[in-house]
């Protein structure tokens, strides 16, 4: 077993892809730009949707990363041994650039050299597609596999279910994948076990996509101009299973935080079943709400999107840490050794440490004052009952109202002696999820890979918008999120107060005066101390000095930016202001359309 810890994985795995011609590029936000599809980047691909459409990257077409991923689908199921919302994703991408051979060989040669990872070959198996209608089976890769001397009884065929990979949203780049599996200890469940089985005999620890198509919306799809190649590699549980422990909690990414969390209540990790799952939710939901909150974009609890994610994250954190018995004020404590851990890598958390801890003390507050009316308001109910059950209907009611978790309830009703008719409060639970989850497809539709005239002539009225704020508010204002759709542009940005109706008006005016002017919109690359010198505006996300894209429109605005873009600010007719609103504490949220273009 090889002792390799996260942070010896990462430089390791971006220096032998530098060592192949690959351009180190810093993580993307954890919060995507303009991508209405999801919430938060799922993974290293991403950010990435344009270029893997056909715009050059400024780096090049060959690139290298580790990018922060949040995946909050599974939020339930974190406390066993593998679950997590965030990680890291180590990724080698070709835009156009290399395929199949050099992706699969240099795969190879990482997996199994001395000099990297050095596994020995009969602890190695892979996955390759084994076709369907839309795309043929892979052969290709079969056959660089065994050029490497992989064992026909080490390779598999798998359909797409296994083998497919993409797109990120419901449109977009796809295509078959190639994955590699660790063969563990742990005996094959039977005969037919294959890296398909989730018995533990085979870990997947990287995957190769070959990204050739761009599915459409009526659901074909169309081959790309330029075809692409995607790696990922899960940090955490890469590190893992090489290492053969048998969590990722148990690896060196876990033992400060969990040390931690031991110190302030007195407890033990590992001892107790109970206690040990309370010490990773903690630990897991206070590295994620630390990354959504100390990002670039980072965002403050709330009610809608990323901040009830958010909110979520921090109050379930608070509910175990309450039955570990950690002190009041124990998120920004456990904060504090995530961001001393982390801001190498990431210095943006330490740049934005202030706002974190102050953040995470004001929830706290917040949800103890929750849990303080919920409590009243569980005593009413308690009162009223004459049967010893609370039904389903009143639960739900202390959940969806007062914000009180339906555990608590449960707790409260166990020592006053009563019950809590569950059966019942599960169908209204699940009756409003469907509600909620009608309404998120229904906002979910289009993404970063629909980029139509519209959404590019939106994104460029954005940067008039966000130009004109400064130039009528000031400097202060700086951009905190955009989300476009083909109907409407939403922008959010930094600002203490509301902007008056004088000001929008104002606003209002000098974009559309830009639009007027009909100027074009100039693209020019350079490195990121060049965009500042010049005084361009945007995130400064780059950390390595790559090459980036800003766009300039006359004198009005200068800024970095990737995304698409219209050719001539006339193109984007009138534009008009039709709402401005509190987005969280500190930021302000104006939704605006163009029209009669
Ligand atoms: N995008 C691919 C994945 O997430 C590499 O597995």
């Amino acid at each position: 077993m090889r002792q390799i810890t996260s942070p010896e994985l990462r430089e390791m795995f971006q220096r032998f892809m530098e060592s192949k011609g690959h351009h180190r590029i810093a993580s993307a936000s954890v919060i995507p730009e303009n991508d209405p599809t999801v919430l938060f980047t799922t993974a290293g691909m991403h950010p990435l949707v344009p270029y893997l459409m056909g715009t050059p990257h400024p780096a090049g077409t060959r690139l290298t990363d580790v990018q922060k991923c949040i995946r909050t689908g599974d939020i339930e199921d974190v406390g066993d041994a593998s679950h997590l919302t965030f990680f890291e994703m180590l990724g080698n991408w070709s835009l156009g650039d290399y395929f199949k051979k050099e992706a699969i060989s240099w795969s190879w040669e990482f997996l199994t050299d001395e000099k990297y990872l050095g596994i020995d070959k009969n602890r190695l198996a892979f996955t390759v597609f084994e076709g369907n209608e839309d795309c043929p089976r892979d052969d290709e890769s079969y056959e660089i596999w065994r050029s490497m001397g992989v064992a026909p009884d080490h390779l598999f065929y798998l359909p797409k279910e296994h083998n497919w990979w993409g797109p990120a949203g419901l449109t977009g780049p796809c295509g078959p994948d190639t994955e590699m599996f660790y063969i563990t200890d742990k005996p094959a469940c039977g005969p037919n076990c294959s890296p398909a089985c989730s018995c533990g005999h085979y870990l997947e620890i990287w995957n190769d996509v070959f990204m050739q198509y761009n599915k459409q919306k009526d659901g074909t799809f169309e081959p790309l101009a330029k075809k692409n190649v995607d790696t990922g590699m899960g940090l955490e549980r890469t590190v893992c299973t090489l290492t053969g422990k048998k969590s990722v909690y148990e690896t060196d990414a876990f033992t400060g935080i969990l040390a931690r969390i031991a110190e302030l209540s007195g407890k033990t990790y590992g001892e107790h079943e109970e206690e040990t799952r309370a010490f990773r939710i903690i630990a897991d939901h206070m590295r994620t709400a630390t990354f959504i909150l100390g990002d670039n974009r980072g965002v403050s609890p709330s009610n809608t999107d990323q901040g009830y994610i958010l909110r979520r994250l921090i109050r379930r954190a608070v509910r175990f840490g309450m039955k570990l018995g950690m002190p009041e004020g124990f998120t920004a404590e456990i904060a504090q050794v995530i961001i001393n851990q982390y801001q190498e890598t990431y210095p943006e958390l330490s740049r934005h440490s202030d706002f974190v801890l102050e953040q995470l003390k004001l929830e706290e507050t917040r949800f103890a004052r929750t849990l303080r009316q919920g409590e009243r308001e569980f005593e009413k109910v308690a009162a009223r009952v004459t049967d010893g059950m609370i039904d389903g209907l009143t639960a739900f009611h202390l959940y969806d109202t007062y914000g009180y978790p339906i555990e608590m309830t449960r707790e409260l009703a166990d020592e006053r002696g009563l019950k809590v008719d569950m059966a019942a409060f599960e169908e209204h639970f699940k009756k409003h999820q469907e509600l909620s989850h009608q309404g998120a497809d229904q906002k979910f539709k289009g993404g970063l890979a629909d980029q139509t005239v519209e959404t590019a002539r939106l994104h460029t009225a954005t940067h008039l918008l966000h130009a004109a704020l400064r130039k009528v508010l000031g400097d202060e204002v700086a951009q905190k999120g955009s989300n476009i759709t083909a109907e409407r542009l939403r922008f959010d940005f930094s600002f203490g107060r509301k902007v008056t109706k004088e000001e929008l008006a104002e606003v209002e005016k000098l974009v559309n005066e830009a639009i007027e002017a009909d100027v074009p919109v100039v693209c020019e690359e350079m490195t990121v101390p060049e965009a500042k010198e010049k005084g361009a505006i945007g995130l400064f996300e780059s950390k390595y000095g790559e090459r980036v894209r800003t766009y300039k429109m006359g004198d009005f605005s200068f800024e970095i930016c990737g995304g698409p873009h219209a050719e001539h600010t006339g193109e984007l007719g009138h534009f008009k202001i039709q709402k401005e609103e509190s987005s969280s504490a500190g930021v302000r949220r104006i939704k605006a359309v163009i029209s009669g273009t």
